[in-house]
């Protein structure tokens, strides 16, 4: 270790943790304290093929650098002139920013959890990623993301920028798993590296927990003595496999060289002639580009998904990067490319015309068209509820599109797989519409983003074409949209919302119930029948009382009402429902309560148990206003006691979600250390 990266003082300690079981598949830890980091000698000899590898952790930055140790001098010395020189394609090294910064603060690009993932054979770096898991919300399951999808046997370095431990929330659960002896007990403002071998041993992990002091470690390590894969007599699809492998970092069962993905993917079991009939001849066009990783595990689970037939899958690129197109080759996936240019939402707007205009131009007789992005997983079911809704879009004209997604399947409010729903919502990650519904919007939509208001082309979409047309709905996803992306960063507690705290429909085959009754003439009238059958519940929607009273006194009864005020307001020129009007009631039973979207015609459909269904009207803007009985009262937001207010706004009922969880708020050295140690 370099001089002045750590002081040695008691208040400064450094925990460190090096495995000395080498090979042999159990993680010792051995607790030094700093000193003890500098003069641990390593239990092995550097061979030929050995490295050195160095990581710093810092306020102002982070670093790794990796070297080969020179094959002259057998030696236990931990320094870079010990190792040798280093040939030129080991010299990376990345410094961040400049001025020393002394509070933990919510990270700006480049800061926060550092990954990086080696080639154990000959220490090539593969993939160099930096999650601002300084935010709480959201980026911890991008991360956990690319965690499973790393190979076992990859050298990995894990080093925070900054500041990096806010978000990482329950995934330090699988850093311990996979061998971290800090990862659980790391505090806001800790410093932290860990270097491991994914699935094995540790190679050293060192962090400061109590102050905002560098950490800088060095370690050297033997690389992988067992030659690549794909050498000598095997096919030349695995030779092709190996090859992209030994360039790539997260690509998970695909690389995985103990238990490799079969190539080709496995077909898929069939889901019967009716459903293939439905099927036949729609296109399912997935929309891609660089993030290879994401489209790896979107196209492998699409291949497995049963009703999926490969003539009518097609890949339409944006961005075409080498590891996209060497991907698509593996999994014999035919694709396009089209031009791009602009950036971020300018050039997604943009792009995603082009892809409207090319199936306008190459689908023009299809049925209906299925949409897919790189970063959405289906669930098994995918395509057998596609396959039994299809046919609404051509014969109920005020259905616009079918989403695989779930507007409204929150966890808490997603029981009944075989339900669906109609309502006023965009085109959701993993949908079909009609090609006379692209046709109409390529009518309207401009071929340049500039000066346009709604930029977001599904939004876009929502506000000025889709008029009063609605869209079917699962109550359970079939559609689950789990990458980080362009927009991610906006409103990340949002996204956590509306993306990952969904359900996914694990399950395939599920006959959906009475299809039919989702065409508009049917579903207003099931839906007048069943509002007017509800009980009627009045009180403050926020008290948890509210709905278990009105449970016990009705016995059993499984349909409930609640009515509120509800005016329009102006939105784009449009006329929508006042949001502020509805988003705490919403918000009170943990739904969706940003937008209108799921709504249909002012009524939320909330299954807020298995047998349990509560409408929620609101007039005078809905249609179903007439259904209140007079003598029940409208509640309202904006006229309801100062007291009623102040509990509506405290949500206590779901407050929980929304609460940031500060980890390890009393943790210092010495009590690691005595934890660690079991005193
Ligand atoms: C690749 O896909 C085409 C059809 O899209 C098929 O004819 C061919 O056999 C496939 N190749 C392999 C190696 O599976
Ligand atoms: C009406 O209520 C029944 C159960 O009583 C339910 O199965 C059905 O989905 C409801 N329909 C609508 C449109 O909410
Ligand atoms: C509902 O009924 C159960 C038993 O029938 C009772 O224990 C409970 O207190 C009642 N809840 C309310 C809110 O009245
Ligand atoms: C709903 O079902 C649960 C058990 O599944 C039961 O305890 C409860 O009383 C039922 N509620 C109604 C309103 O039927
Ligand atoms: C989402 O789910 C996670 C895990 O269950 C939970 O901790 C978090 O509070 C939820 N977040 C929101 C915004 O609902």
């Amino acid at each position: 270790m370099r001089q002045g990266t750590t002081r040695h003082k008691s208040e400064n300690e450094v925990l460190s943790f090096k495995s000395r079981m080498w090979f042999r598949g159990i993680i010792t830890a051995h607790v030094f304290l700093a000193h003890l980091t500098l003069q641990g000698a390593y239990a092995f000899s550097i061979s030929r093929d050995s490295i050195w590898i160095e990581s710093h952790s810092s306020m102002r930055g982070w670093g790794v650098d990796v070297g080969q140790c020179s094959s002259a001098k057998g030696h236990t010395k931990q320094s870079r002139a010990g190792c040798g020189e280093r040939p030129p394609f080991f010299n990376r090294k990345w410094y961040l920013s400049s001025g020393v910064t002394k509070e933990v603060h919510a990270p700006q690009p480049g800061e926060g959890m550092v990954l990086l993932v080696f080639n154990q054979r000959n220490a090539r770096l593969l993939l160099h990623k930096v999650f601002p898991l300084g935010h709480y919300w959201f980026f911890w399951s991008d991360f956990q993301w690319y965690i499973k999808n790393i190979a076992p046997g990859r050298l990995v370095v894990l080093t925070i920028s900054v500041s990096g431990t806010l978000g990482l929330r329950h995934t330090t659960a699988m850093l311990a798993k996979l061998g971290s002896v800090l990862a659980q007990h790391l505090t806001l403002q800790a410093h932290w590296s860990w270097i491991f071998i994914k699935g094995g041993r540790t190679i050293s992990e060192t962090a400061v927990v109590t102050n905002l002091n560098n950490i800088q470690q060095h370690s050297a390590l033997p690389l992988c003595s067992l030659s690549e894969l794909g050498l000598g007599n095997s096919s030349s699809i695995e030779q092709s496999r190996w090859q992209y492998c030994a360039t790539e970092g997260a690509m998970g069962e695909l690389c995985d060289e103990h238990s490799p993905l079969p190539l080709p993917v496995p077909f898929p079991p069939s889901l019967g002639s009716e459903a293939a009939t439905a099927l036949a001849n729609i296109p399912v066009i997935l929309t891609a580009g660089s993030r290879h990783q994401y489209l790896r595990h979107t196209l492998t689970v699409l291949l497995s998904t049963p009703g999926i037939q490969l003539v009518d899958l097609f890949v339409i690129l944006g961005d075409a990067p080498p590891p996209t197109i060497k991907l698509l080759y593996l999994l014999n996936v035919s694709y396009t490319i089209l031009p791009v240019s602009g950036n971020y939402n300018n050039k997604l707007f943009t792009y995603y015309r082009n892809v409207y205009e090319y199936v306008a131009e190459n689908f023009a007789k299809a049925p209906a068209v299925i949409f897919l992005d790189e970063d959405v997983e289906v669930s098994p079911d995918f395509f057998s509820y596609m396959s039994q809704t299809l046919w609404l879009l051509k014969a109920d004209p005020s259905i616009y599109c079918i989403n695989a997604f779930s507007a409204t399947g929150f966890r808490e409010l997603s029981y009944h797989p075989s339900r669906l729903f109609r309502g006023s919502v965009q085109v959701e990650w993993g949908y079909a519409i009609s090609l006379n519904f692209i046709k109409e919007a390529l009518s309207i939509w401009p071929k340049e983003s500039h000066g346009i208001k709604v930029i977001l082309y599904d939004y876009f979409l929502y506000t000025f074409v889709s008029k009063e047309r609605e869209c079917v709905f699962p109550e359970v996803g079939r559609s689950f949209h789990y990458g980080a992306g362009t927009n991610t960063m906006a409103n990340l507690i949002t996204m956590e919302r509306a993306f990952l705290n969904k359900t996914l429909l694990q399950d395939f085959g599920v006959k959906l119930s009475n299809v039919d009754r989702l065409s508009l003439a049917h579903w207003k009238e099931e839906l007048q029948h069943n509002i007017s059958q509800a009980t009627v519940l009045v009180g403050n929607p926020c008290k948890d009382n509210l709905v278990t009273e009105s449970l016990n006194s009705t016995q059993g009864h499984s349909l409930l009402v609640f009515y509120h005020h509800l005016d329009t307001t102006e939105e784009n020129g449009i006329e929508v429902p006042d949001v502020t009007q509805y988003y705490h009631l919403y918000s009170c039973f943990g739904a969706w309560s940003l937008s209108e979207q799921g709504q249909h015609k002012g009524v939320g459909i909330l299954s807020l148990a298995t047998n349990v269904t509560l409408y929620i009207v609101g007039v005078p803007y809905s249609p179903y206003s007439n259904l209140k009985p007079n003598w029940v009262p409208l509640w309202d937001v904006n006229s309801i006691p100062e007291e009623e207010f102040i509990i509506v706004d405290d949500n206590m009922l779901h407050r929980g979600e929304f609460t940031v969880h500060v980890p390890n708020l009393n943790m210092t050295t010495t009590r690691l250390i005595s934890k660690l140690s079991g005193l």
